[in-house]
């Protein structure tokens, strides 16, 4: 390990500690019953540099819901294939309003805020049924493609949870077909949505999961190169103003870098040209992200000094 490195190793296992020590407030998704079950004490965090060196802590090799983690790997899938076409469908501002809000919808003619927002998530699904005959293997092979793990498979368990008791996903899918910016069945839309949502990964796996976009768009371990730079900066850039809801500018204040954040409780956050860190907590603060991952983050990065400013 370089000196460097070392330091970082000393940093993370130190705020883990004392984030561990100190009291967990929040809660766990409570409207997903599957979710709401979780140990909220669960608690791991993870570090893996381009250089290949990865650390982790706590929990780091057990997997959790990512959720809306999913929605930037949705993007990226869609973003490679279709290119700036994609912003025809959903826009790229900040939306500053809960993820799972109505009401922006109508004045802006159905064009969600972002990919983001459940519904920039539920559009960019509407494109990837469009466009392939089997959406859901489409997604998997993707996710195997990037994070260089073939078992990787959806959560049936966790899809049909969230399809039993998504209401607001189903009027967001109507509602939204209504103003003419989804083609498919709400069904088929919120199907695909559900299971998106339900990949289960670690602490770790999430870090490699991510590397391209750390790394200029290209995977660590085999150089595949997912995106282009130019895309890979935009899809930083909006994990940048849009990855954690109404709570964005926060995360962008305290922490720094760009990240993207899952009502499961998992955050995951990148400094490019250098690591993604990743953490898992499950307890949720109350604009829907983890309560000590955004704490951990934040003394991560006023420790070590990093941030893209
Ligand atoms: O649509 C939902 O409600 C969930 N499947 C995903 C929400 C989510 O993770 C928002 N993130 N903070």
């Amino acid at each position: 390990m370089h000196k460097k490195e070392q330091e970082y190793f000393e940093i993370i296992e130190n705020i883990f500690k004392l984030v561990k020590a100190e009291e967990n407030l929040g809660e766990t998704a409570n409207y997903i019953p599957e979710l709401a079950k979780v140990n909220g004490e669960k608690f791991g965090v993870s570090l893996l540099f381009l250089d290949g060196l990865q650390f982790g802590f706590g929990d780091c090799d057990e997997k959790f819901s990512i959720q809306s983690i999913s929605k930037v790997l949705l993007l990226a899938l869609v973003y490679s294939e279709i290119g700036e076409e994609i912003w025809k469908r959903v826009d790229v501002e900040p939306s500053g309003t809960p993820f799972n809000s109505l009401l922006q919808l109508e004045s802006d003619k159905g064009i969600p805020r972002n990919p983001f927002i459940n519904a920039g998530a539920l559009v960019i699904c509407d494109i990837l049924i469009d466009r392939c005959k089997n959406p859901k293997q489409h997604f998997l092979d993707f996710m195997k493609k990037v994070s260089g793990n073939s078992t990787i498979q959806f959560s049936e368990r966790i899809a049909e949870n969230e399809l039993a008791t998504g209401f607001r996903n189903a009027a967001l899918t109507n509602f939204i077909k209504s103003l003419g910016n989804i083609n498919n069945s709400p069904e088929e839309v919120l199907d695909l949505y559900t299971h998106i949502c339900s990949i289960e990964l670690s602490c770790k796996e999430l870090c490699t999961t991510f590397t391209f976009l750390a790394n200029g768009g290209k995977n660590l371990f085999d150089n595949k190169q997912i995106l282009s730079t130019s895309q890979t900066k935009r899809v930083n850039a909006i994990m940048q103003t849009c990855g954690f809801y109404d709570e964005s500018g926060e995360f962008a204040f305290r922490v720094g870098l760009p990240g993207k954040s899952g009502v499961g409780g998992g955050i995951v956050a990148v400094m490019p040209k250098h690591y993604v860190v990743s953490v898992w907590s499950p307890k949720l603060n109350p604009k829907g992200n983890s309560y000590r991952g955004m704490k951990f983050l934040e003394e991560f990065t006023t420790a070590t000094e990093d941030s893209i400013f």
